[in-house]
């Protein structure tokens, strides 16, 4: 009997900037960050390559790293300004934003999102996050702690989603000849009295179209995997090896059975960064070409202060094996994605060189190879039951996608691991998750 081969996700991580070294390719246009064409076409690509969605990360901060003026940092335009264009030139393609629990009301972004559904026909997610800084923007001294902001987002949560609950089904009757134009019965006052927020509600947009916009979290501390359990539905993740992904899936989607969702409920998209190439000397090749042009010095001193490590690796020869970590480490800004750094030095024991190539996309994996090979490496993690499928970090560079979608999804597709047609009209339909019900339904 022969089985089903696992259907792959894919998302697409789209950058505010030209990531790493991209933007001195001469094929990089300038200022392609402030140009609208650049994310159309971008949109209009993956939707042609039939990407499940593509998704805008986000802060509220400019971060004042040393060597900022060697490399592309966080300017970028609001996402939520972005999305809304491009659902007007695409028709398929889920739109998730990046909107932080931490620096808004929850009121706000109910509003934004449920608009952004409607006006997507159903087409909205919501990257759920409590962001990595940006308190001195927001009358603070300092960033929220982690503690605190998890448990500010998980009321935010309750909150947001009872206000997407504002409505009930066919709640406006609009008929003209009775003059009933709202179904009283249909309104949900939400009245939330909680320790974090006070609101009375209703929501002033019609309910979503998907119920809910599709939720998408990467939180991967312990705090973080409880949020992703009960609320997320797809979770951005940044595992290396099968092993560590298995673990990482299992964990959440147990967890998730815990709050009484089913472990399908959940799609986990751990990121991979490919440099695709037709043979792999190629891709090698157009990977060299990319890491000859990072400053390293630059790029290892934010390396260091990202991870939190107790020494700059700027300062150490090129090709001296990395120093140990310290054991314990304190940090309140993304601890998970510390612990994988560290956890990566123990591991492997690299040199500054290795460290420095590795870590290149961010912490997430680099795939340097052709159609096949990179194919080859996502059956291995899904059939291995690390993945549902992948976040692909693209550095914005259209070539690079362009690689993509003319090399590798034919491929996933020729294999039948991948759509050749959207399944359906909104993002949950499309990804295989349910539509939300209303809670007073
Ligand atoms: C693919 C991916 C995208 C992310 N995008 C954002 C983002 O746009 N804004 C943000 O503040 N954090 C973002 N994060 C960070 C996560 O929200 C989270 O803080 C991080 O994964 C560490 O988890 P932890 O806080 O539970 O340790 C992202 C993480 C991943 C893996």
């Amino acid at each position: 009997m022969s089985t089903q081969p696992h259907k792959i996700i894919l998302g697409a991580f789209v950058p505010g900037v030209l990531t790493g070294s991209a933007w001195r390719l001469p094929e990089a246009p300038k200022d392609s960050f402030r140009d609208f064409d650049h994310y159309r076409y971008i949109a209009e690509k993956l939707e042609a390559g039939r990407f499940h969605s593509l998704f805008f990360n986000d802060s509220v901060q400019f971060d004042l790293d040393p060597g900022l003026e060697k490399g592309p940092n966080s300017v970028r335009w609001d996402p939520l300004i972005l999305a809304p264009a491009l659902a007007l030139v695409t028709r398929h393609i889920g739109l998730i934003t990046t909107g932080s629990t931490t620096y808004n009301e929850p009121y706000n972004l109910a509003r934004k999102y449920a608009s952004l559904d409607h006006l997507s026909n159903g087409r909205a997610g919501w990257n759920l996050v409590t962001s990595l800084g940006g308190g001195e923007n927001f009358n603070r001294a300092a960033h929220t702690q982690h503690g605190d902001r998890h448990e500010r987002a998980e009321e935010f949560f309750d909150v947001i989603s009872g206000l997407w609950d504002s409505w009930g089904e066919d709640a406006f009757p609009q008929d003209k000849d009775s003059g009933t134009w709202l179904d009283l019965d249909k309104l949900h006052v939400l009245d939330h009295q909680g320790k974090h927020f006070q609101v009375k509600g209703p929501l002033n947009v019609a309910r979503p179209i998907q119920g809910y916009p599709v939720i998408a979290q990467a939180g991967s501390s312990e705090a973080g995997i409880r949020l992703g359990a009960r609320v997320g539905e797809l979770i951005f993740t940044a595992q290396q090896t099968i092993a560590e992904g298995r673990d990482f899936y299992e964990n959440i989607k147990a967890q998730a059975l815990t709050f009484g969702r089913p472990r399908d409920h959940l799609k986990v998209l751990p990121g991979v960064s490919p440099i695709v190439g037709k043979t792999q000397a190629e891709a090698e090749a157009k990977y060299e070409r990319l890491q000859e042009l990072l400053d390293p010095q630059s790029f290892l001193s934010r390396i260091s202060r990202f991870a939190s490590l107790d020494y700059d690796l700027a300062e150490l020869p090129f090709d001296e094996v990395v120093p140990l970590p310290p054991e314990h480490f304190s940090t309140d800004s993304h601890p998970s994605r510390q612990k994988l750094v560290y956890d990566l030095i123990r591991r492997e024991r690299p040199t500054v060189r290795q460290l420095f190539n590795k870590l290149t996309a961010g912490g997430h994996r680099v795939l340097i190879g052709t159609p096949e090979s990179i194919a080859d490496d996502f059956q291995q993690w899904t059939e291995a039951g690390a993945a549902d499928g992948f976040n692909i970090m693209f550095s914005g560079l259209h070539s690079q996608i362009d690689d993509f979608v003319d090399g590798v999804v034919p491929e996933l597709q020729r294999r039948g691991v991948f759509q050749r047609e959207y399944a359906g009209g909104t993002l949950r339909e499309n990804l295989g998750l349910p539509y939300r019900q209303n809670r007073n339904s």
